[in-house]
């Protein structure tokens, strides 16, 4: 059995310019494995802490490092609770998440390696099933909240292509779509400026005219909103301005006005109240078998926990799962697996700040994922274009849809 030969860490630029870090495992068979991590801006309360770069690196190299040393490369579980033993506190404050996370990430790579298989057919295998599948993308094209320098009161305005039937044909649509939303703002007298996640910020005088804006440019681009494409809004509500109304009947009024298929964060963390309130209002505006999404983002935080705590007060539907936020891989998968059982919707995620790792694309693939948001088709946005790009080479790879 292989075992681990080095561990190294360094500080890296994530897409937004702030430090982040990246991680180099190697084995004895001369094997080797990199892993960076993103970073989010507009954090739930309950999320993994994350600690300073440079902090963590010297974590990694001085502590970890030395221990792992002739570790057995066994199995992702058993790497994953020997990380976990460095800080075994319940949100990892001791050392940050980000201190085990990309470890246990490139570990991932290695094992995936040793067992001569492409890493989402390794984490396939890990998360027991139920099949390979590419994800459908939330394009996320119009940048608010935190994520901008706008008015916009929310984080993100997408558009979800439903009515296409492979991931190639579902991204040349968005990259169609967000050319003609580029060219409607300029026509109109806004600004094209982009936002943290590759969609334009323009200022707005309403969160309707975001969503009517997207409407527009699926027409313009040749296609039918509520047909082709679909929309999402992610309120992020932990951070909308006290200006902001979040009040079931108004997001209800969104979901009958427009072609809304999913809300994400309507509400804050600890309002379950609100949420399951919401919950019964969506419920009543889906058609039957085929329920509108109440995404959990920072009421989850891709916790399990917390996760079973949504689903015994009917609190959503769905829950996004990001790769930083909750643990090692082995916990990632925890919650997923919690989501399965419980017939919610899991929605792969990237995080504002991004690198151009894209294992968050094979961990869609390999743990049959619905939806990915990996933000905007924007081809100068290449840490998002990355991810997408990696659904398109295994959807390839596999055939899948090619039939
Ligand atoms: P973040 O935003 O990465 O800045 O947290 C993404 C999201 O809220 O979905
Ligand atoms: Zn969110």
């Amino acid at each position: 059995m292989a075992v681990i030969a080095s561990v190294a860490a360094r500080v890296i630029n994530d897409s937004r310019g702030q430090p982040t870090i990246e991680v180099t495992v190697t084995d004895d068979k001369g094997r080797i494995a990199t892993a960076s991590l993103p970073s989010g801006s507009s954090l739930g309360k309950y999320e993994a802490v994350t600690q300073d770069a440079q902090q963590v690196v010297n974590s990694i190299n001085k502590v970890i490092a030395p221990a792992l040393l002739r570790q057995p490369l066994t199995d992702q579980a058993t790497i994953d609770a020997k990380l976990r033993s460095f800080d075994d506190t319940a949100n990892h404050e001791k050392l940050g998440v980000n201190s085990l996370l990309g470890i246990s990430l490139a570990c991932a790579r290695l094992l995936a390696q040793d067992h001569n298989l492409s890493l989402y057919h390794y984490i396939f295998t890990i998360s027991g099933g139920p099949g390979l599948t590419i994800p459908t993308p939330m394009f996320n094209l119009l940048n608010g909240g935190k994520h901008a320098e706008n008015n916009l009161d929310f984080q993100e305005y997408m558009v979800i292509p439903i009515g296409f039937k492979t991931f190639h044909e579902k991204l040349a649509a968005g990259k169609k779509v967000f050319s003609a939303l580029g060219t409607i703002l300029s026509e109109t007298g806004h600004i094209t400026k982009i936002g943290a996640e590759g969609g334009y910020a323009p200022h707005l005088s309403t969160n309707e005219e975001g969503l009517g804006v997207l409407v527009q440019a699926i027409q313009s681009a040749g296609y039918e909103p509520g047909k082709d494409f679909v929309l999402g809004v992610d309120v992020a509500a932990s951070a909308l301005p006290p200006t902001y109304s979040a009040t079931v009947d108004n997001y209800l009024a969104l979901y009958r006005n427009f072609p809304l298929f999913s809300l994400e964060d309507p509400f804050v963390e600890d309002d379950w109240e609100s949420w399951a309130k919401l919950k019964v209002g969506v419920d009543g505006l889906s058609e039957p078998g085929n329920p509108r999404l109440l995404v959990g983002d920072d009421l989850f935080v891709g916790n399990k926990d917390r996760l079973l705590e949504g689903v015994k007060k009917f609190s959503a539907n769905a829950v996004l799962i990001k790769i930083n936020q909750a643990g090692t891989l082995t916990e990632i998968i925890e919650a997923i697996k919690i989501a399965r059982e419980h017939n919610y919707v899991h929605i792969l995620s990237h995080r504002s700040g991004e690198t151009l790792d894209s294992f968050v694309s094979d961990l869609a693939i390999g743990t049959a994922a619905a939806f990915i948001k990996a933000g905007s088709a924007n081809e100068q946005a290449p840490e998002r274009i990355v991810k997408y790009e990696r659904l398109v080479e295994v959807e390839e790879e596999l055939n899948i849809g090619h039939i």
